[in-house]
This record gives structure tokens, sequence and C-alpha cells, in this order.
């Protein structure tokens, strides 16, 4: 059996995307190892989910540096000495800055609960609701320098009923990012995804 990639996780908060991360590795339907969670909040309920599984977690604050390079020159160095091959944003509320998205260039995951490019930024489900669109869903996609932007690797689809609300369609979506992101990060850990002209090809 071949080595494991070893991914880095980034939340900020709950990290029911962690926790979803977490049951597939532990069910044997994600093939990879967590070297660390890394958190930017003390409180992040995503600390001790990591905890509870006998995961390594930090946190990294952002508040603690004289500014952003230095913050994230930490959390690169923490990355590296725990091995950390892909970075997986879970809810982490941060805009990493073109230094690290360079750094681990077509290396970094995010997970929105949007399709993109529609709705991106804050609020997704809201706007989503606002703009009356009929299907919203979720999607995977590398980081790149932009606001949920970077090559899109997966999507899945959600009906907007009419009495949703932004807490019934974020519970929706959030069912389906909870099996999208472990699937996109076992694609990877295949090596079956390509970026070609700004556009994933799954292989
Ligand atoms: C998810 O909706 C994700 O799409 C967005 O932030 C939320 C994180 O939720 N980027 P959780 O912390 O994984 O529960």
């Amino acid at each position: 059996m071949g080595k494991k990639l070893v991914i880095g996780v980034l939340a900020s908060g709950r990290g029911t995307n962690l926790q979803s991360i977490i049951n597939s590795i532990e069910e044997e339907r994600l093939d990879v190892e967590i070297g660390i969670v890394i958190s930017d909040k003390a409180d992040a309920k995503a600390l001790s989910r990591a905890e509870d599984h006998g995961l390594k977690q930090q946190c990294i604050r952002p508040s603690e540096f004289d500014n952003i390079k230095e913050y994230e020159a930490e959390m690169i160095k923490v990355l590296e000495e725990n091995n950390v091959e892909l970075v997986v944003m879970a809810g982490f509320m941060r805009i990493l800055s073109s230094y690290f998205i360079q750094y681990y260039s077509n290396q970094i995951m995010n997970i929105h609960p949007s399709l993109l490019p529609s709705f991106p930024g804050t609020d997704a489900q809201k706007q989503a609701l606002e703009y009356g669109v009929k299907v919203s869903g979720c999607t995977v996609h590398f980081a790149d320098e932009g606001i949920d932007s970077g090559p899109i690797i997966i999507q899945s689809a959600v009906p907007v009923l009419e009495d949703d609300t932004v807490t019934s369609l974020s519970k929706r979506i959030l069912a389906e990012e909870h099996r999208l992101y472990p699937k996109a990060i076992q694609l990877y850990a295949e090596n079956k995804l390509r970026i070609r002209a700004g556009k994933v090809e799954i292989i």
C-alpha cells in the first residue's frame, strides 16, 4: 500500500465538514490522513472534534502576529512540520493572501454553499433565496486569490422550495456538503484531478 496523502484542515467554527471528513476516513471511504487541524479561533468546535478523534490540532490566532504575512508564515510552518500536502478549508472564515495561495498553488480546496459562480461570499444561502433561484447547492473548488473563485472540482444541486428559510435551505445544502467534500478529497488523493486552462478535468 502506498503512502497516504496528508491533509491539513483549516476551520473557524462548528466543523461539521471536518466531522464528515473524519467519519469518511474512519469508515474507509476516504483514504487520507489528517496531519493537523488548525483554527484561527480558540473556541472553534472543530478543534474539540479533532481532539475527540485523537487528531493533532492547534489554534493560531492572527492577533498574535504583527501582520498577515507573519501569521500565514506560521501556518505554513505548522502545516509543513506536519507534512501537509493538501490544505482543506472547511468553514475557515478568513481570506488567505496571495502569499499563502501561491505557496500552496493548486493545493488548497474550499467548499462553498452555492452553485458557484453564483452567490460567492458570505450568506450564500440568503443570496440564493433573495434572488429566487429554484436550484442551489454546493461547490468544492481549488482556492485562488479571489473570493470563492478558482477552478471548480465538483458540485451538487439541491432544490429550493417555496417555503424555504435560510435555515431550511442551509440544512439541505449542508447534507450535500458532507457527501461532496470527502469525494473531492478522495479524487485528489487518487491523483485524478488535472487543471487545464483554469478548468478541472477529472481523469
Ligand atoms: C459550510 O456551509 C461551508 O460551505 C462554508 O462554511 C460552512 C462551514 O460549516 N464555507 P462547518 O463549520 O463545516 O459546519
